[in-house]
C-alpha cells in the first residue's frame, strides 16, 4: 500500500512538472569582466578581473565623470548646424564605450525546453551557453530571445551563459548605458508550448453591453501537434471568469496559430482614468489531455480612433494627447532598469496630469509599459533614431539592412497585447526623411506595423517638415508627427490628407531649477556664464518653443491631436544648449522634472493647464536674492485660475488676469514680448524686490478667494530638512528592491527654505536600507552619483535609499534611518519603517 502511495504521489509530482512553466528572472549570481577576455573556455577561465554583480546593471554609472569620455566632434544637421564642432558631455561624460563580459551558470530540469529571454542588452550582444554560440541581437534596446535547449549539458546542471557586449563610440546622441542593463529571463517548458510572445489579443468588437476578444495562439512542439487542445478563459479586472473557450490544434490556420473568439459582457474599459485590464489564461494539452503549457496575458479592451479634421478619440471620447517624451535612463541609477523608479517617474508624471509617455527613441523596457497598463498611461512606442543614413557615425545605420525587419517584428510582437500602447511610431527625425526613398521606407514600415499589429495607428516624428509634406513621407503615416516647427503645422493640416496634426515631439524649452534670470524675456538659445538656464521658464533651443506656443495649438485648433513634450524628465547626456565645448555640461535641461527627480517651476505650469481634476497655484521666484533690492523682479503664478492678486510685505502690487486668446495676440503684435506666456500665466512683471513676503491670492471666475500661497524670503541657512518620497517601504525579496526618494532642502531657523545654497550633504543610511544613488540636477555637476556625498544645488538635492529585507539585514530593525549632514548646519534624520 504504501508502495502504491509513493508511486501515486510520483505521478502527480510528475505531472504537475511536466506542466510547469516557469519564468525565472536571473538577478544574481552574475559575474562581470570589464574588457575583452582571450578565450571563451567558460568553464575552465577561472582568471582575475571577474566582479560579482547582480543583473540589471550598468558598467558605467558609478564611474567618474570625463571629458574625455566618448568626446564627439560632429556636425549635427538636425540642429542647423554647417559645420563640425566638438560635443563634450553629449553622451554624458561616462565610459560606456569598450567591452563588457557576463557569465552565470543556471540548472535546468532535464527534457525541458529552455529560452533565455533579453529584455534588452547594451549592445551589440553575443551569446554562448557551454561554449556554443546561441546568437547575438546588435541593438541594444531590443528585447530577444534564444533557444538554448540543443546546447544544455545532458544533466542540465550547471550551464553557463556567456554574454559579450560592446559599445562602439560616436553611437549615440545620448548616454545610452552599458551592460546587462535590462533583465534576463530563464524560461523553462514543455517540449509542448506556447513560445515568447506566442499570444495575439484583439477586441475587435467593442460595445457598451458587449466585447469580442479574439485570441490567436501559436503553439510550437518537438512532435506534431494535430489533436493538440488549446483553452483560453479570460478573466475580468475583480478576478472573475468572464468566458472562456477550447480548439484543437487541427483548426490551426496557415500562420501555425489557433484562433478563438470569446464574448464579454459588459466590458470594463480600459483609459488613463481607469486602467481596467483582463487576464487571457491560454492552457495548452496534448493529446494524451495532460496539460503542458499555461500562459497568462494580460490585455484590455478598449477602443482607438483617428478622425479626419478630429484627430484621436480613446472609447468614442475625444481627447488631446498630454504626454511627455523620455529617455531610459534613470538618473543617477543610470540606464540600470528598476521598476520602482520607472514607478516614481511615472507616480510624479501622473501627479502632474500627463497621461501619455514616448518610449524616444527606441524599444523601452517590458515594465514600463507593463506599469503604463497598470497606472493609465497612453504609450507611443518607438524603435529607431535613425534608419539606413548616419545620425551617428557608428549608430543603427550599420544594422538597417539585415536587423530593421526583425528589431520591427519583435518590438511589435513584444507590445501589441499592451492596451497602454495605443500607436507606433517608426522612427525619430530619421535623416532618410527627405531622401528619394523615405516615403517608400516609411510605408514599407508602416506597413510592417499593419501586418503585426492591424489596430494601431502609426506614426514618425519629422523635423524636415518642408520636405515630408512634399515627398509623401508625411502622407504615408496613418498620424503625421511633426517635431516642433509649430508655424508648420497649419500648413500640415491644409496638405495632408489625414488632415490631423500630432505633436510628436513639443517645446524643447530649458531651465535649471531654482535659477533665475533677469531681464525675464523669451528666447532661443540664450547662454550664460554659469552654464544654466532661466528658471523663470522662457527659455528653449533655436529651433524650439516655450510650452505656450503648443498649448495654444491644442486648445485653438480641433485638428491637432496634442503632444509629447520633451522631456518630461532630465536625462544624462546633450546638454544643449551648452553641448559645444561647453564642459563639465554633460546632462540634459529639457526636463520638467530634473534629473535628481525635483520639478523645476514648468511642473506647475503643465499641472495648471494638464490636471482638469484638480486645482494649482504655485509662485515663482523665490524670494531670496540679496542685491537686487528696488530692481524689478517678476512675479509668477502658474495656475489653472484665470485671476489673482499679488501682495508684497502686505501691500497689494494689483490683480492680474489670463489674457484671451485673441487678446494674447493683439498683445503679441502690439509687440508685449512676455504676451504669449500671459495666456497661460499670471505675470506682474513690474514689481521690485524687496526682502520680506509675496503672497498671492487666486480667484475663481465668480470672484472668490480660491487659493493662495506665500513665498518668504529666507535668513540664514540653519539646518537640513528631509522629506521622502515613501511614508513606508515594502520589502520584496525577488522584484527590485522598494526605493524612498528623499529629499534634502536647507532651511533657516523658521522653516524658510534658503534657495541658494550649495554646501556638500554627505548620506548615512542605517538600519534596513542601503544608499544608493544621489543627484542634484545641475547639468555641470561632476559629482559622482553613486557615492553617499552629494552637493545641494540651488538649495535641495536628493539621495535614493533602497528598503533591504529583513533576511539580507545585518540588523534587521523594520526601520531605515537616512541621516544628512552638512558642515554648519543642523543635521536631519528620517525614519523609514518597512513593511
Ligand atoms: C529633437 C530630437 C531629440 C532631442 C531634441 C532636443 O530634434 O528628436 O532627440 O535631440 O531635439 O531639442
Amino acid at each position: 500500500m504504501r508502495r502504491t502511495g509513493i508511486f501515486l504521489l510520483s505521478l502527480v509530482v510528475m505531472a504537475l512538472n511536466s506542466t510547469a512553466r516557469e519564468m525565472v528572472t536571473l538577478r544574481k549570481g552574475w559575474e562581470f569582466h570589464r574588457g575583452d577576455i582571450a578565450n571563451i573556455d567558460l568553464k575552465a577561465d577561472r582568471s582575475t578581473g571577474w566582479e560579482s554583480v547582480s543583473v540589471p546593471h550598468d558598467w558605467a554609472i558609478d564611474q567618474p565623470f570625463d571629458m574625455s569620455n566618448d568626446l564627439q566632434t560632429v556636425q549635427v544637421i538636425q540642429d542647423g548646424e554647417t559645420h563640425p564642432t566638438l560635443k563634450t558631455g553629449r553622451t554624458g561624460g561616462l565610459p560606456y564605450m569598450g567591452i563588457g563580459w557576463y557569465r552565470r551558470s543556471f540548472d535546468v530540469r532535464p527534457g525541458k525546453m529552455a529560452t533565455l529571454v533579453f529584455d534588452g542588452a547594451m549592445s551589440e550582444a553575443k551569446v554562448w551557453v557551454n561554449g556554443h554560440k546561441v546568437g547575438e541581437w546588435p541593438y541594444g534596446y531590443a528585447s530577444f530571445h534564444f533557444d538554448v535547449t540543443p546546447y544544455l549539458n545532458p544533466d542540465g546542471r550547471d550551464n553557463v551563459v556567456m554574454v559579450r557586449l560592446e559599445n562602439l563610440p560616436f553611437s549615440s546622441r545620448w548616454y545610452p548605458g552599458a551592460g546587462l542593463y535590462r533583465n534576463v529571463h530563464l524560461l523553462t517548458t514543455d517540449s509542448l508550448y506556447v513560445p515568447v510572445w506566442g499570444v495575439h489579443i484583439t477586441t475587435p468588437y467593442v460595445k457598451d453591453d458587449f466585447a469580442t476578444v479574439r485570441i490567436r495562439t501559436l503553439v510550437n512542439a518537438v512532435s506534431p501537434t494535430h489533436g493538440v487542445r488549446v483553452d483560453t478563459e479570460i478573466i475580468n479586472p475583480n478576478g472573475i471568469s468572464s468566458g472562456r473557450m477550447s480548439g484543437i490544434v487541427s483548426h490551426i490556420d496557415s500562420t501555425g496559430c489557433v484562433e478563438q473568439n470569446i464574448e464579454v459582457s459588459s466590458p470594463a474599459l480600459w483609459s488613463p482614468e481607469s486602467p481596467c485590464l483582463y487576464t487571457a489564461v491560454t492552457r495548452v494539452y496534448d493529446t494524451g489531455g495532460y496539460l503542458c503549457d499555461s500562459v497568462t496575458t494580460r490585455f484590455g479592451i478598449r477602443t482607438i480612433e483617428v478622425i479626419p479634421h478630429r484627430g484621436f478619440y480613446l472609447n468614442g471620447h475625444h481627447r488631446k494627447f498630454k504626454g511627455v517624451c523620455n529617455h531610459h535612463d534613470l538618473g543617477p541609477l543610470g540606464a540600470a532598469v528598476n521598476r520602482n523608479a520607472l514607478r516614481h517617474q511615472l507616480e510624479m508624471l501622473k501627479e502632474m496630469g500627463c497621461d501619455a509617455v514616448r518610449t524616444s527613441h527606441n524599444m523601452p523596457d517590458p515594465q514600463l509599459v507593463e506599469l503604463c497598463d497598470e497606472m493609465g498611461f497612453m504609450m507611443m512606442i518607438e524603435p529607431f533614431d535613425e534608419w539606413e543614413i548616419a545620425k551617428c557615425r557608428n549608430g543603427y545605420h550599420r544594422f538597417w539592412d539585415e536587423w530593421a525587419e526583425r528589431d520591427m517584428v519583435e518590438m511589435l510582437r513584444h507590445y501589441r497585447n499592451n492596451p497602454s500602447v495605443v500607436m507606433w511610431s517608426v522612427g525619430n527625425e530619421v535623416p532618410t526623411q527627405c531622401s528619394e526613398d523615405g516615403a517608400a521606407m516609411a510605408a514599407w514600415l508602416r506597413d510592417i506595423c499593419h501586418r503585426e499589429d492591424p489596430t494601431r495607428p502609426v506614426t514618425a516624428g519629422m523635423d524636415q517638415v518642408a520636405c515630408t509634406l512634399e515627398n509623401g513621407f508625411a502622407a504615408a503615416l496613418d498620424m503625421p508627427g511633426l517635431n516642433y516647427r509649430t508655424h508648420k503645422y497649419h500648413e500640415a493640416y491644409d496638405m495632408l490628407p489625414q488632415r490631423v496634426v500630432l505633436g510628436s515631439e513639443t517645446a524643447s524649452a530649458v531651465s535649471s531649477r531654482g535659477v533665475y534670470k533677469w531681464p525675464v524675456e523669451i528666447s532661443g538659445n540664450a547662454t550664460y556664464p554659469d552654464h544654466q538656464s532661466n528658471a523663470y521658464e522662457v527659455e528653449s533651443c533655436a529651433w524650439a518653443n516655450i510650452p505656450e506656443v503648443d498649448f495654444a495649438l491644442a486648445d485653438d485648433f480641433p485638428w491637432t491631436m496634442g503632444q509629447f513634450v520633451w522631456t518630461g524628465f532630465d536625462y544624462l547626456g546633450e546638454p544643449s544648449p551648452y553641448n559645444t565645448d561647453a564642459w563639465p555640461s554633460h546632462s540634459s535641461l529639457f526636463g520638467i522634472i530634473d534629473l535628481a527627480s525635483i520639478p523645476k517651476d514648468r511642473y506647475w505650469l503643465y499641472r495648471s493647464q494638464w490636471r482638469k481634476d484638480d486645482h494649482t497655484l504655485y509662485v515663482a521666484p523665490h524670494w531670496t536674492h540679496p542685491g537686487r533690492e528696488g530692481k524689478i523682479t517678476p512675479v509668477i503664478a502658474y495656475t489653472d485660475f484665470n485671476e489673482g492678486e499679488l501682495w508684497i510685505n502686505g501691500v497689494s502690487m494689483g490683480r492680474c488676469r489670463k489674457l484671451s486668446a485673441v487678446e494674447a495676440d493683439s498683445a503679441v503684435a502690439a509687440g508685449d514680448s512676455l504676451a504669449l506666456i500671459r495666456r497661460y500665466r499670471l505675470v506682474w512683471d513690474y514689481v521690485v524686490y524687496t526682502p520680506g513676503e509675496i503672497r498671492v491670492v487666486a480667484y475663481d471666475d465668480d470672484g472668490r478667494a480660491a487659493m493662495e500661497q506665500t513665498v518668504r524670503t529666507a535668513d540664514t541657512p540653519y539646518a537640513l530638512s528631509l522629506s521622502s518620497s515613501q511614508a513606508e517601504l515594502t520589502a520584496n525579496a525577488d522584484a527590485d528592491r522598494p526605493l524612498a526618494y528623499i529629499t534634502v532642502s536647507v532651511v533657516d531657523r523658521d522653516g524658510n527654505f534658503c534657495p541658494d545654497d550649495s554646501r556638500l550633504v554627505e548620506f548615512e543610511v542605517k538600519g534596513q536600507g542601503r544608499f544608493r544613488a544621489a543627484a542634484n540636477g545641475d547639468p555641470t555637476s561632476l559629482d559622482p552619483l553613486q557615492e553617499p556625498r552629494m552637493h545641494l544645488f540651488s538649495g535641495r538635492c536628493t539621495a535614493i535609499i533602497e528598503g533591504i529585507n529583513a533576511d539580507d539585514a545585518d540588523n534587521p530593525s523594520g526601520v531605515v534611518t537616512v541621516t544628512a549632514i552638512a558642515s554648519g548646519l543642523r543635521k536631519a534624520t528620517l525614519n523609514i519603517p518597512i513593511r
